[in-house]
């Protein structure tokens, strides 16, 4: 009998079909969003969940669906997931690093240029008929992006590909905080100087966020650490909600303890702080740091690739390609 899966949300049909050469799917072409309970009720006699950050798999829904031996995501993060839960259970869990690497770098780098530059308040001011004079001097003047200083805190493979951006392209000072200091060479790809995480706050002129979310990461900036940074600094932040404390940011906008700020993502999204949506000096996106079609098709591709082997099929068979734990997936003969 074939194996059962499960694509919790709609992704690209054609990408898609490559799991029916495998397995009996159920997907949701309509894609709702499932609650806890119709996510167990669906996931009943499925082997593998083709899954996103829209659903929690945590320990209890692991012990209502015991037939369960595949979580893949889609997605660089899996703070949705409790690992060590599935580790437990020998569930094999995988990610999709690396082909969002460069298209999520650009997109960073392009929300903080447009925060620092004012782009989408001056968009604004076009669009409602505001605009009746030209040649204001300080019209929308915002901070420079060439030369400035560059803060970036979580120095992984996008984190890395922003500094790039900053150091070669623009060639900005760029200075970054990270749980481990890169090496050397690591260093001077990246065109990059490790400082601690005060310094960084202090000095970036444009402060970029790009660190994975975990309980321990909880309003990892607050009021306290917007405090140290510059009034004239922009934060952007494109890693995960909950990293940043979105009423905390929004009282320093308004207060002017900074210029400006780019949010990709927000704690409980897809609300958004009522205070956020009202400040003008906000560029707000809807979780789109790795939107381009290229990249989300191989993110669909990758997490798809990762379940066919993850149940023991396909070229890959038993060892899928991008797994976050080690649990050694079944092969079949
Ligand atoms: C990721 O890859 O983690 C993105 O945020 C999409 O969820």
């Amino acid at each position: 009998m074939r194996p059962s899966v499960l694509a919790t949300r709609a992704t690209f049909p054609d990408i898609a079909d490559r799991l029916r050469q495998y397995f009996d799917v159920t997907d949701n072409p309509s894609d709702t969003i499932w609650s806890p309970t119709e996510l167990i009720e669906r996931l009943q006699g499925k082997s593998g969940v083709m899954s996103t950050g829209s659903e929690r798999i945590d320990a209890a829904l692991l012990d209502a669906c015991p037939e369960l031996k595949a979580v893949c995501n889609v997605g660089v993060g899996y703070n949705n997931i409790d690992v060590a839960a599935c580790t437990a259970r020998g569930v094999v869990v995988t990610n999709t690093p690396d082909v969002l690497t460069e298209t999520t770098a650009d997109y960073g780098f392009g929300l903080m240029m447009a925060t620092a530059r004012r782009i989408a308040e001056s968009d604004r001011f076009v669009r409602t008929g505001a605009w009746t004079k030209t040649g204001i001097h300080d019209h929308f003047v915002g901070g420079d992006i060439q030369g400035a200083t560059l803060g970036i805190l979580g120095m992984g493979r996008i984190g890395r590909g922003i500094a790039r951006r900053g150091a070669l392209g623009f060639g900005m000072r760029v200075i970054y905080h990270n749980r481990s200091k890169l090496d050397a060479a690591q260093e001077a790809e990246a065109g990059a100087q490790y400082v601690d995480k005060q310094t960084l706050l202090k000095e970036a002129d444009h402060l970029v966020l790009v660190l994975p979310y975990s309980p321990a990461a909880h309003h990892t900036i607050g009021a306290a650490e917007i405090a140290l940074m510059k009034p004239s600094a922009t934060l952007t932040n494109i890693a995960r909600g909950g990293i940043v404390d979105d009423a905390a940011l929004a009282a320093a906008l308004r207060a002017g303890t900074i210029a400006a700020a780019g949010l990709d993502v927000f704690e409980g999204e897809p609300k958004v702080h009522a205070d956020l949506l009202a400040a003008p000096n906000t560029v707000l996106t809807a979780h789109i740091g790795s939107a381009s079609v290229r990249t989300r098709r191989a993110m669909a591709a990758l997490a798809i690739d990762n379940l066919i082997a993850s149940l023991g099929y396909g070229p890959q068979a038993g060892a899928p390609l991008t797994p976050v734990n080690a649990v050694r997936p079944q092969v079949r003969s």
